[in-house]
C-alpha cells in the first residue's frame, strides 16, 4: 500500500536525511514562531495603555540586544544550513560514469521504464528492494521532474539531457511517485508507481517485461491485431514481435507490448478493464483533455477488437 503522506514517510537510507532535514526545519521555525508571538502577545499585554501615564520613556539602542539578536539569528540560519548540505549530500551519492539500472523516460504526459536488458513497463517501475537502483533520466519533450518522495530525491528531467539518480526501497512495496514540474495540461495526472519487490519476484517479472509480445490465437484478438494495423496505431505505439514499418513506434505513444500486465491505462487515469479502455477509445480527449492521442474514429466493432487484442497481451 503507498503511503497518504509520502513526503512524510521515508522508506530508505537516501530519503531519511530528508525527511529528518525537513522535520528539523519544521520544529525550529515552530519554535521561532511561537517565541516571537509569544513575546509579541506579552509585551502588548504587559506595557497596554493603563490611563494617564503620559509618554513613556524613548529608548534608542541597545548593542548588546542587538548582537544577540543577530547572532541568534544567524545561529539559527547556519545551523540549518549545515544540516540542509549534510542531507544533500548523504541524498545524493556520487552517481558516477557507470551503466545504469533503468532509463527513464518522461513523456506529455507518462513515464516510460526500460531497464539495459530491454524489461518496459509504463507508469511502474519496477526495482529490487534492499539496494541503491541507478537511473538515467530523459525527457522526450519539455521539462518534467522526477519524484518518488520516499525512496530519493527529486530530480528534473530535461530534454536533450541525461540527469542521474540514485534511488532506494528499504522494502518490498508500492510507492507512490510523481511529476514536480508543470508539463502542461495533465500534469496533474503524470504519476507513476514504483514497485520494489525481493530479488527473485524482481527477476521473474523483468525476464517477462523484457519478452516480446505473445502471438494471439482468439479469433476476436486476431482481428484486433488487424485493426491495430489498418489504424495505423503502430505509428506512435510500439508492440515488440509485431512488425511494424515505423520506425519511430515507441517513442511518441507507451509501448503497449504488455499491455494487459499494467494496471492502469491512460497515463494512470483509468484502471485497466475491458470497460475502461473501449471507452478510453473511444474518447480519449473527453477523458484526458490535451493529451496527444487523438479521439480515432473508429466503428464500436473495431473498439471492440482492439479492445479484446491489447487485453490478451499479457
Ligand atoms: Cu511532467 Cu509535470
Amino acid at each position: 500500500m503507498s503511503s497518504s503522506f509520502p513526503v512524510f514517510d521515508p522508506a530508505s537510507t537516501l530519503a531519511q536525511p530528508l525527511f529528518e532535514v525537513t522535520r528539523l526545519t519544521f520544529w525550529l521555525g515552530g519554535a521561532v514562531f511561537l517565541a516571537v508571538a509569544g513575546l509579541l502577545w506579552y509585551l502588548m499585554w504587559r506595557y497596554r495603555h493603563r490611563g494617564a501615564d503620559g509618554e513613556p520613556a524613548q529608548v534608542f539602542g541597545n548593542a548588546a540586544d542587538e548582537w544577540g539578536w543577530i547572532a541568534g539569528a544567524a545561529l539559527l540560519v547556519v545551523g540549518l544550513l549545515v544540516a540542509t548540505v549534510r542531507a544533500a549530500a548523504a541524498a545524493s551519492p556520487a552517481t558516477g560514469s557507470g551503466a545504469p539500472d533503468v532509463y527513464v523516460t518522461a513523456h506529455q504526459w507518462y513515464w516510460s521504464f526500460r531497464t539495459p536488458d530491454g524489461a518496459q513497463s509504463t507508469g511502474e517501475l519496477h526495482i529490487p528492494a534492499g539496494r541503491r537502483v541507478l537511473l538515467d533520466l530523459t525527457s522526450m519533450d519539455v521539462i518534467h521532474d522526477f519524484s518518488a518522495p520516499q525512496l530519493g530525491r527529486k530530480i528534473d528531467v530535461i530534454p536533450g539531457q541525461h540527469a542521474r539518480l540514485w534511488i532506494e526501497a528499504g522494502a518490498p512495496g508500492r510507492y507512490s511517485g510523481a511529476c514536480n514540474e508543470f508539463c502542461g495540461a495533465q500534469h496533474a495526472w503524470m504519476r507513476f508507481t514504483v514497485v520494489a519487490e525481493d530479488p527473485a519476484a524482481y527477476a521473474g517479472g523483468a525476464a517477462k517485461r523484457a519478452a516480446p509480445a505473445m502471438a494471439v490465437a482468439d479469433t476476436g484478438a486476431r482481428r484486433g491485431e488487424a485493426t491495430f494495423r489498418q489504424v495505423q496505431c503502430g505509428a506512435c505505439h510500439l508492440v515488440r514481435g509485431l512488425s511494424s514499418s515505423f520506425p519511430h513506434a515507441g517513442a511518441l505513444g507507451p509501448e503497449l507490448t504488455h499491455f494487459a500486465s499494467s494496471p492502469t491505462i491512460a497515463g494512470g487515469v483509468l484502471t485497466n478493464t475491458p470497460a475502461h479502455l473501449r471507452h478510453w477509445l473511444a474518447d480519449t480527449q473527453g477523458i484526458k483533455p490535451g493529451v496527444h492521442m487523438p479521439t480515432l474514429p473508429l466503428t464500436d466493432a473495431e473498439i471492440g477488437d482492439l479492445t479484446t487484442y491489447l487485453e490478451a497481451l499479457k
